[in-house]
């Protein structure tokens, strides 16, 4: 079996997720977490929480799943948010172009192709419907929006859709969102939750959802003042591979200090690079493997259609680099679409440190004189005059002036424009806020950390597999079992646990079986300690801790006090 299938197999025999609906067949991209994702996914977020909306000093929001159309039309997912359908002309699988292409060619990054390349790539080399083999050499590509459309209410007439990325969800509600912040900048709103992504062909588990989660931050920034604390991750070192390091032909990824990057100019962002540095950080608490992780700068034809630079966090995952995180400086695109097509302010009003005295150039045009000297563009004259006005007062020197509108000249005598220069005194300025965006995989992060804890070895002669999940995140953190059914052990053991539940930790109680099994079946969900309760000494325990299998025996009144010491890293087990 392949790594990935092992651990596939355990992650649905053990209850840490399986596709969900297979009692009806089962739905491609869907996913249920059992008793243990589902504990898992929790912890993880939580951690994520703790760090870069707790720590950070930011807000969290919860938004609604579906939105209406015209936030889309502004965000610019309604046109831009494709992927390349090629259907066998045989089978009528759907299957995606770029994929096909890059799991059959040496070619990378498919997906920045233009369509007519990746056509003529289909027939080139020859490639075939993965399903059923019919050549699709000839098949046209069509552009799928990967959105879930919706109808809000009865009848169709307000169409809703199921939001592609939890940020939007920040991003409308920033009118709001500025006056909570008392409109002061940096500021930055985090949400996790479920975005949706009707993809053409999900594949690989938790990898390609339809459904999956998301933990995003949105920072709001002045691009002109505000810096992040750069200090704070100054000597993290990551293994950068930027967009040059890809191109050139040897090119390697770098290990080198984010402090030092930013220097040499490898990451050009300093927010970027800051967040990368709290990644790495993050990554590492939850049980990322760092030997089989990088930050890959993204290639200039795979940016999103908002981003300006984007970096990725990824993860080798039984041979195969898979994406957990992106980073990217959004720009202003955001809230300057969001600021044209809606009717609320999605500006900040930012006040000078001194009040500014300006000259502000006006004209009046004389309307009595511009209706029926010109008709139906009369108006559109005057708007055109005082544009000219803003930029280019020398236009009004003359006796005449003249403006275009429509591709038309028009020609107006000075006396009917009324041109102006007064000083204004001034106390601030409308910015649009710049968003920097760190936007995380929960489900992709899960996975991995389910991959990278997979373990296999020999315990008293014995083969063993088990998850070596980090206490902090793993599902139970203590397993609790009398050695025997004799002497009062099992009432003792069940009072044990029910004190160390009402500690807050996450106990499975096991009493069927002999203790081996019991250990094997906590090891292999990854259940950092277990502890056996036996009669000798009396009123003592012991604890075991998983990967080494070594024990400890405690009194039973220190028991839960040492256990929580564990759970939060104030002890660890070699100290006890
Ligand atoms: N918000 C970034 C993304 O969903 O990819």
């Amino acid at each position: 079996m392949t790594e990935t299938a092992t651990v596939v197999e355990l992650a649905k025999r053990r209850g840490y997720f399986f596709q969900s609906s297979r009692a009806y067949g089962g739905v491609s991209g869907f996913y249920t977490y059992g008793p243990q994702g589902a504990a898992l996914k929790e912890n993880i977020e939580d951690t994520w929480r703790e760090r870069f909306t707790l720590k950070e000093g930011n807000f969290e929001v919860d938004a609604p799943i579906v939105m209406p159309e015209p936030v889309f039309e502004a965000s610019g997912h309604l046109d831009g948010f494709d992927d390349m359908l090629v259907e066998c002309p045989e089978c009528h699988a759907s299957h995606r172009a770029d994929h096909i292409i890059e799991d059959n060619t040496g070619i990378e990054e498919a997906e920045s192709l233009p369509i007519p390349e990746v056509e003529n790539l289909l027939a080139e080399h020859e490639l075939t419907c993965p399903n059923c083999g019919a050549d699709l050499a000839g098949q046209a590509i069509e552009e799928f929006n990967l959105m879930f459309q919706t109808s809000i209410g009865p009848g169709s007439s307000q169409p809703g859709y199921l939001r592609p990325e939890t940020a939007q969800g920040i991003f409308v509600e920033f009118p709001q969102l500025k006056e909570y912040a008392r409109n002061q900048l940096p500021f930055g709103v985090t949400q996790i939750g479920p975005a949706y992504r009707n993809e053409i062909s999900p594949r690989k588990s938790l990898l390609r959802l339809r459904e999956f989660t998301q933990a995003e931050l949105e920072l709001f920034i002045d691009p002109e003042e505000d810096e992040p604390a750069l200090d704070v991750v100054r000597d993290v070192e990551a293994p950068l591979y930027s967009a040059e390091m890809q191109e050139s032909d040897d090119g390697e990824p770098v290990t080198m200090a984010i402090g030092d990057a930013v220097d040499e100019g490898i990451i050009s962002d300093a927010w970027v690079a800051y967040y990368l540095g709290l990644a790495k950080q993050w990554y590492t608490r939850i049980g990322i493997d760092m030997e089989k992780f990088r930050f890959r700068q993204h290639l200039p034809g795979e940016l999103a259609h908002y981003a300006a630079d984007c970096w990725d966090a990824e993860a080798l995952v039984d041979g195969d680099w898979i994406e957990l995180a992106g980073f990217a400086n959004r720009g202003d695109y955001d809230l300057s679409k969001h600021g044209s097509y809606s009717d609320e302010d999605f500006t900040l009003f930012k006040q000078y440190d001194e009040p500014k005295h300006v000259e502000r150039a006006t004209v009046d045009p004389d309307m009595s004189y511009l209706g029926p000297e010109f008709g139906g563009a009369a108006a559109d004259i005057g708007e055109a005059l005082q544009t000219l006005a803003e930029r280019d007062r020398s236009a009004f020197d003359g006796d005449s002036v003249e403006v275009e509108v429509d591709g038309e000249a028009y020609e107006i005598p000075s006396e009917h424009v009324n041109f102006e220069v007064s000083e204004e005194t001034e106390a601030g300025e409308h910015i649009v806020p710049h968003v920097i965006e760190p936007s995380f995989g929960v489900d992709r992060a899960l996975y991995t950390v389910v991959h990278h804890a997979y373990r296999e070895d020999e315990v008293e002669g014995e083969e063993r597999s088990y998850l070596a999940l980090k206490p902090e995140v793993a599902p139970t953190f203590v397993g609790v079992f009398p050695l025997t059914s004799k002497d009062g052990l099992p009432e003792t053991a069940q009072s044990v646990a029910t004190e160390l539940r009402e500690r807050g930790l996450s106990v499975a109680y096991d009493d069927s079986g002999s203790i081996g099994r019991r250990y094997r079946r906590q090891d292999e969900v990854g259940t950092p300690f277990c502890v056996t309760l036996d009669a000798d000494p009396e009123g003592t325990a012991t604890i075991r801790e998983r990967d080494s299998t070594e024990q400890v025996r405690v009194d039973l009144d220190e028991l839960a006090d040492v256990l929580t010491a564990l759970r939060t890293g104030e002890r660890t087990f070699d100290t006890l």
